[in-house]
């Protein structure tokens, strides 16, 4: 299939245009690089710099590409941020997917997959969590994720478009031939955190808040490696039917604490990886952790890595072979 990629510089995407790549699709990688790397995109994509909130040139590449369908993971994604500054959120996530999704319905591309996440689902009433429970987002961030997910559900209805959400709980890991991996800035992710210690670039991780209602005091999310959501893409992309907006839950199913997160990373890279007792941070769920049966069935996925040790291995290659990241 010829595949449209928005956001394919970025960590997820890299690590799924890398995948598309290997299972013969065309891919056209879209990305400003705002957060992206060039390097990490596969270089049998083709990679167009652009912004999302550039219609013309996004009518134009569409018409000239007959693309078959589009994975769209562009997106700002920093929850604190959100919080701090929503209309940028807004703009980004909301606005730029909307004139995405008008520029898809007038070159008549309708198939999408989506990068939704359990942020739409704010502190769930219930664990793990299943789709039919109540989204309830708690800050900007999941709100733009949820409103896109209506806009797809509406669009389905209105002009026929196919989408699936993925909502993904907790990205990690790298490419396990080590060739691309995590490179956010600021990095806001956890195990890179960790692992920035054992690099010797931090001196100590900060664990905020221990005395939530979980077994350690810690808080419990649900890890899912990216090469696995890399998987599921591939499979969605082959099933999404037009006129039907799906939405599904990609994690493990296993919740891992901090604590836990922090003892793992230890045994990987033999650090002692010293660690910070603070406040609760304000926002952060105790605990979220997915039921994913729906995807198995809808898609046969079915995550490898289910354990931490052997995801943060994979990370933890990528990192000591790049303590700069991407940057040389
Ligand atoms: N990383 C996670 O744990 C996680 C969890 C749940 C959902 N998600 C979602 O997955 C997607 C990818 O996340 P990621 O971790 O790879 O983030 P990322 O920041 O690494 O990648 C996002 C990419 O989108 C590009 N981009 C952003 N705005 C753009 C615009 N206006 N025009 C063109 N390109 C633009 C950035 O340059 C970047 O390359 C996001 O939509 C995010 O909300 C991520």
């Amino acid at each position: 299939m010829k595949l449209f990629v928005t956001g394919g510089a970025g960590y997820v995407g890299s690590h799924c245009v890398k995948r598309l790549v290997a299972a013969g699709h065309e891919v056209t990688v879209y990305d400003n690089l705002g957060a992206g790397h060039r390097q990490a995109v596969d270089p049998a994509a083709t990679m167009i710099e652009g912004d999302l909130a550039d219609t013309a040139k996004l009518t134009d590449v569409f018409a000239a590409g007959r693309f078959d369908a589009l994975l769209h993971f562009a997106a700002f994604l920093d929850v604190g941020e959100s919080v701090q500054e929503p209309l940028r959120y807004y703009r980004n996530n909301v606005i730029n997917t909307i004139g995405l999704l008008e520029c898809m319905k007038q070159a008549g591309i309708k198939r999408m997959v989506f990068s939704s996440s359990c942020a739409t689902y704010g502190v769930p009433e219930d664990l793990p969590i299943t789709e039919d429970l109540p989204k309830q987002p708690i800050n900007p961030y999941g709100c733009t994720k949820l409103a896109m997910e209506w806009a797809l559900q509406d669009s389905a209805t209105a002009w026929g478009l196919g989408s699936m959400a993925l909502r993904y709980f907790n990205a990690s890991g790298a490419a396990a031939d080590g060739s691309i991996g995590e490179d956010h800035r600021p990095e806001i992710h956890l195990i890179p955190l960790v692992l920035q210690v054992a690099l010797g670039q931090r001196d100590v991780i900060k664990v905020f808040g221990t005395d939530y209602p979980t077994p350690d005091g810690s808080c419990v999310r649900d890890y899912v490696h990216v090469e696995d959501l890399a998987e599921a893409h591939l499979l969605a992309i082959e099933a999404l039917e037009e006129g039907r907006a799906e939405s599904y839950n990609v994690g493990t199913g296993n919740g891992n604490s901090v604590l836990e997160v922090i003892a793992a990373a230890r045994d990987v890279t033999g650090h002692p990886i010293p660690i910070e007792l603070v406040e609760r941070r304000p926002g952060d769920p105790p605990e979220l952790y997915a039921n994913a049966d729906k995807v198995r069935a809808r898609l046969g996925w079915d995550p490898r890595y289910r354990e931490l040790g052997p995801n943060i291995a994979t990370a933890w290659r990528w990192h000591q072979a790049h303590p700069n990241g991407y940057q040389a």
